[in-house]
C-alpha cells in the first residue's frame, strides 16, 4: 500500500510560480533526502550489483536535485539573484574578504572579478 496519498496536494486551480517555487523547494528536499539514503544504503553493503544499482539511482537523484534548482531560478526572481550574486561571494568568503565586503555584492558593491581584494603583495608591489 502506497505510503503518499496521490491526490493530497490537489487545488482546486493551477498554482501560481511563487507557489509552484514552494512545491518545488519541496521536492528538492525529497531529492536530497534520498540522495542521503541511498548513499547510506551504498556504504551498508559490498554486493556489487546493489552498489551500482544505488549509485546510478543516487546519481539520477543528483541531477533531478540539480534541474529542479534551475526551475526555481526561473520560478523565484529573488533566487535567481542570489544565485547570481552567491558565485562572486564564495570567491570572497573563501579568499578571505571582511564581510562588507561580501555583503556589498549586490548591494552596488563591486562584483569579485572588479574587487582587487584580498591585495597579495609580492616583492613586485614594493619596486618603484
Ligand atoms: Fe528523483
Amino acid at each position: 500500500m502506497p505510503q503518499t496519498n496521490p491526490f493530497h496536494s490537489l487545488t482546486p486551480r493551477k498554482l501560481t510560480d511563487s507557489e509552484l517555487a514552494r512545491s518545488i523547494r519541496l521536492n528538492i528536499e525529497a531529492e536530497l533526502d534520498a540522495i542521503n539514503l541511498y548513499a547510506a544504503h551504498l556504504d551498508a553493503t559490498d554486493n556489487p550489483e546493489a552498489k551500482a544499482i544505488l549509485q546510478h539511482v543516487m546519481d539520477e537523484e543528483r541531477e533531478h536535485a540539480a534541474l529542479f534548482w534551475q526551475l526555481i531560478a526561473r520560478l523565484d526572481p529573488a533566487q535567481a539573484q542570489h544565485d547570481r550574486e552567491a558565485s562572486a561571494k564564495y570567491q570572497l568568503i573563501t579568499r578571505g574578504a571582511s564581510h562588507e565586503a561580501v555583503e556589498a555584492v549586490g548591494e552596488g558593491g563591486a562584483p569579485a572579478e572588479e574587487s582587487n581584494f584580498p591585495k597579495r603583495f609580492t616583492v613586485g608591489n614594493l619596486r618603484p
